[in-house]
């Protein structure tokens, strides 16, 4: 599992601030599985739910390096010194996820992916450009991930990565907001059509990917009794928060507040 030393920083005027205390609780709360638990995938159930999470155990683990370099020269973070303390801690929780995604595939003997197709078309779009765009695919994924992660609970009787999903499920909620604060900065400031303009892009993306998702992962969501329609309208109702979100606080000269709103369930 991942862990990152921080020292504080000095100031305590950032939204950012309590965004690291935060990542920092969590990291100090690791939830209890029930490793111990002697339930073992049906080979029904391996058939269905284990090629998907092989894939989502990949795509978790990143270094973050990029965006850790896009961020620090960004001028809407440069001068705010939680923010990179904080990026570093969430990069460290999404690694975590991979970590345990992957003990689940080391327990029930299913091989870890070292690479797949769909990861490499994402870590090459978020090198494309700037911090917007990086994190712009990232939140896409991490939008997706909730209806996922929903699914692949209800899919199995593994009350292990039940309790994975549900951990998972928590962070991710959490991820959205943080990731809707760091959007909606970069945001603010640039006119009305500018916006549009990103918000049209970003929906095709997230169209695009959820179309995507679905073609891939569809096997989990039919096990956990959903059907494509549901998929589509969760997915965009999360979608249509998260940008509400970046819109408000792109808007707002207030931003702190952003760290108890958008509850997801
Ligand atoms: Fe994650
Ligand atoms: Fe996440």
């Amino acid at each position: 599992m991942a862990s990152v030393m921080l020292s504080s920083p000095a100031s305590a005027s950032s939204p950012f601030e309590r965004w690291h205390r935060h990542f920092l609780e969590n990291r100090d709360s690791p939830g209890a599985f029930p490793w111990h638990d002697s339930y073992r995938l049906t080979a029904s159930e391996l058939r269905l739910v284990g090629r998907s999470i092989q894939q989502f155990q990949l795509a978790e683990w990143a270094r973050g390096r990029g965006f850790v370099r896009r961020a620090s020269s960004h001028p809407a973070f440069a001068a705010d010194s939680w923010f990179l303390p904080a990026l570093k801690l969430f990069i460290a929780e999404e690694q975590d996820h991979s970590g345990i995604l992957g003990c689940f595939l080391d327990r029930e003997r299913i091989p870890r992916l070292t690479n797949h197709w769909l990861d490499r078309i994402f870590r090459r779009l978020r090198k494309l450009a700037g911090l917007e765009a990086c994190a712009a695919v990232l939140v896409t994924a991490e939008v997706l991930a909730i209806p996922f992660y929903q699914a692949l609970r209800d899919a199995t009787r593994s009350r292990l990565l039940r309790s994975i999903c549900v951990r998972i499920l928590h962070d991710e909620a959490a991820h959205l907001n943080y990731q809707a604060l760091t959007l909606g900065l970069v945001r603010r400031g640039l006119c009305g059509r500018s916006c549009k303009i990103r918000s049209f892009c970003h929906a095709v993306l997230f169209r695009g990917t959820a179309l995507l998702l679905w073609q891939q992962h569809r096997s989990v969501f039919r096990a956990a009794g959903w059907d494509f329609r549901r998929f589509w309208s969760d997915a965009c109702r999360q979608f249509a928060l998260l940008q509400l979100r970046i819109w408000q606080i792109s808007l707002s000269q207030r931003c702190a507040d952003s760290f108890d709103e958008l509850r997801l369930d």
